[in-house]
């Protein structure tokens, strides 16, 4: 075992489930790829995504007030690997990757046609702690998702729908459904 003081630059605690944040601001669309998300809270629903100021979509986010969370199967990891190196102030990358988008149910946030589940978040508060990444925290208004591929109890079911997960540098994978084992303690 290796041991250092502080915490290097590294993917040591991957791999995370991959999102895509979207969001719509001066009727300009942009979509970032996230690791750094979770959700925070049931009643409200509150969901946090750790976005850095170098991102185009920061400011996006700080001005539109609200924000989409997507959730692409596997298949769609190219798709996650070209939004995430590319800069929505280089490309329209709604047109450039030929995305195509869902209707939202109560914000102006744009949903990626194809997601297994989706939240339309209003940011209720964002806040960077002194850090290099602005933690946004929004509050779900809608949600989305595929019932065909979660059970009675809204847990995901991988033998019909496979999530995609990131090691970082651009290294994804996903789940063995086989390995599922349901243990109560
Ligand atoms: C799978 C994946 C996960 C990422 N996770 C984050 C993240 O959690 N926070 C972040 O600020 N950037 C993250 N990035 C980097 C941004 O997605 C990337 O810099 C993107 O090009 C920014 O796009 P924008 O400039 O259009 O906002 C991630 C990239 C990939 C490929």
């Amino acid at each position: 075992m290796e041991r250092i003081e502080g915490l290097p630059k590294s993917y040591l605690s991957y791999p995370m489930v991959a999102a895509v944040v979207g969001v719509k601001e001066a009727s300009k669309i942009n979509f970032i790829p996230v690791v750094w998300h979770v959700q925070l809270s049931f009643d409200p629903p509150l969901y946090g995504v750790a976005i850095s100021p170098k991102r185009f979509s920061h400011d996006m986010i700080l001005k539109a007030g609200e924000f989409s969370v997507n959730f692409l199967p596997f298949e769609h990891a190219e798709l996650i690997a070209k939004l995430g190196s590319t800069s929505g102030r280089d490309v329209d990358k709604v047109k450039e990757f030929d995305i195509k988008l869902r209707d939202p149910v109560k914000l102006d946030v744009p949903i990626i046609d194809g997601v297994y589940a989706a939240f339309e978040c209003e940011l209720i508060e964002h806040s960077a702690f002194g850090g290099d990444h602005t933690f946004f925290v929004g509050e779900v208004v809608a949600t989305h998702f595929d019932p065909n591929v979660f059970d009675e109890k809204l847990t995901l079911e991988p033998q019909k729908v496979l999530p995609t997960l990131y090691l970082g540098k651009y290294k994804f994978l996903t789940v063995d459904p086989k390995s599922l084992r349901i243990i109560k303690g």
